[in-house]
């Protein structure tokens, strides 16, 4: 995939809002502040498309955006942050299972995790739904340049353990350095090769 235009389309709570745009469409998932809005600039090779913020719970709505009028990506609101109100994150559950149930056009996920940090609850709950609603997914192991490599090596052992997956299943990622950028675009490549036989 080769990025020529992206640009914003609109935000949404609920499916009513979401864009008819009929694309296929990549979503961003994660907890807050892991990334994802500076993931998203980093591949569309753009620094601001997308708000980003040192302060966690920036992405409250579910973000839709166009990329080169053949696909959309969708930054979807941070979890598991806790000074964001009680009310909010009631919210939160519902808005992100009721887009990935309904969503007909979703085509992919990535899911995004501090490298780190241990997967906890939050973590195997988004895996979970994706593996219900039968949502093909990846991991994606953000500010991998926080680690050294060796200590990078051994924290994607430990998480590839704990969610039961090998570690080829993973990506280790920086927006900063740009490590793992390649990986990222190659799987939404893979993600829209159309299915055979249809
Ligand atoms: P919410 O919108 O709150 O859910 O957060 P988010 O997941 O969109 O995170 P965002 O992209 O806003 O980044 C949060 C903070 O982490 C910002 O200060 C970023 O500059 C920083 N950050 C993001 N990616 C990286 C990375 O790969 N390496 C380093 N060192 N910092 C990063
Ligand atoms: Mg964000």
């Amino acid at each position: 995939m080769i990025v020529k235009s992206a640009e914003f389309i609109k935000s949404a709570t609920k499916p009513d809002q979401y864009p008819n745009t009929g694309l296929p469409e990549i979503a961003f998932a994660g907890r807050s502040n892991v990334g994802k809005s500076s993931l998203i600039n980093c591949v569309v090779n753009r620094k601001n498309l997308v708000k980003t913020s040192s302060t966690p719970g920036k992405t409250r709505l579910i973000n839709f955006f166009n990329v080169n009028e053949e696909l959309v990506f969708v930054d979807l609101p941070g979890y598991g942050y806790a000074k964001v109100s009680k009310q909010e994150k009631k919210k939160w559950g519902p808005m992100i299972e009721t887009y990935l149930a309904n969503r007909q056009t979703l085509t992919g996920v990535m899911l995004l995790m501090d490298l780190r940090r241990q997967p906890r609850d939050d973590e195997f709950l988004m895996a979970g739904w994706l593996s219900h609603y039968e949502i093909p997914g990846t991991i994606v192991l953000t500010k991998a340049d926080k680690l050294k490599k060796q200590a990078r090596q051994k924290q994607l052992q430990t998480i590839a353990r704990d969610f039961d997956l090998p570690v080829d299943n993973f990506i280790l990622f920086s927006s900063k350095t740009g490590m793992g950028k390649e990986a990222v675009m190659a799987v939404i490549d893979q993600l829209l090769v159309p299915a055979h036989g249809d």
